[in-house]
């Protein structure tokens, strides 16, 4: 089965940076005649309608839920439509936990760019003293995560993404992963990601988990070498 792969820069790389990563990119998925997802999440002020010959699909980190209007700081679709992104990351921990949209906010945000069309990447997962209370309190919250979301949409991706294993380096075990996503494709059947410290080491055992369809990728994409790597991980591992 072939898999989905996600970039996601964060708070990294400039306009040129962008540009020169995209570029790279693309001739190696030319050369290595890769067809499967890839989506690339660059910050907004990189966004660009790249000219390029594989099929490598530029998203939104995030976009306010209006056309246009008096958001300072924020973007919305009409920024977006400049250059024709139609897909976005809603529910990220980091704007969960650190920006602090609430679960109402990414339910309306989901919604309004359900209503435009787009492909969500929606992102689940929980803290560490959730985690530590056990796998009947993880799939409590994960169902909260899903309060207001419209599971039904048929372009939608989900993304599990522990917030203990985002950004430190520790990785959930194959094991943990199989068990919460056999819970969550549960709950909605859709594509689901992984996220959460993925890197060339350990994608080859993440994307053999069963039930795991793809990952996002935080760190360990920002340098194009270690994400083309772990694309070709991707492609021998089918
Ligand atoms: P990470 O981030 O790969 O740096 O852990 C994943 C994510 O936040 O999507």
């Amino acid at each position: 089965m072939s898999k989905i792969l996600a970039a996601n820069f964060k708070t990294n790389h400039t306009r040129a940076s962008t540009r020169a990563y995209v570029e790279a990119l693309d001739t190696f998925m030319e050369a290595s005649g890769y067809r499967d997802e890839v989506y690339l999440f660059p910050p907004a002020t990189a966004l660009n309608r790249f000219e390029t010959t594989s099929d490598i699909r530029i998203g939104a980190q995030n976009a306010y839920p209006i056309e246009n209007g008096s958001f300072t700081g924020e973007i919305g679709l009409e920024q977006l439509q400049e250059f024709g992104i139609d897909t976005i990351l809603i529910g990220h921990s980091e704007r969960r936990h650190i920006i602090g949209e609430s679960q109402s906010f990414i339910a309306q945000k989901y919604a309004w760019f359900k209503e435009q069309g787009f492909r969500i990447i929606y992102c689940i997962g929980e803290p560490l003293e959730v985690r530590e209370m056990g796998s009947e309190a993880v799939r409590r919250y994960l169902i909260d995560q899903f309060e207001g979301i419209d599971t039904s949409y048929e372009k939608l991706i989900l993304a599990y993404e522990p917030v203990w294993a985002i950004g430190t380096g520790k990785t959930a075990t194959p094991d943990l992963i199989e068990e919460t996503h056999a819970e969550i494709k549960k709950m909605t059947d859709h594509p689901l990601l992984y996220g959460g410290s993925v890197k060339p080491q350990n994608i080859g055992e993440i994307l053999a988990v069963p039930g795991c369809d793809g990952a996002l990728i935080g760190t360990a994409s920002w340098e194009v070498s270690s994400f083309t790597e772990m694309l070709r991980t991707a492609q021998t591992s089918k």
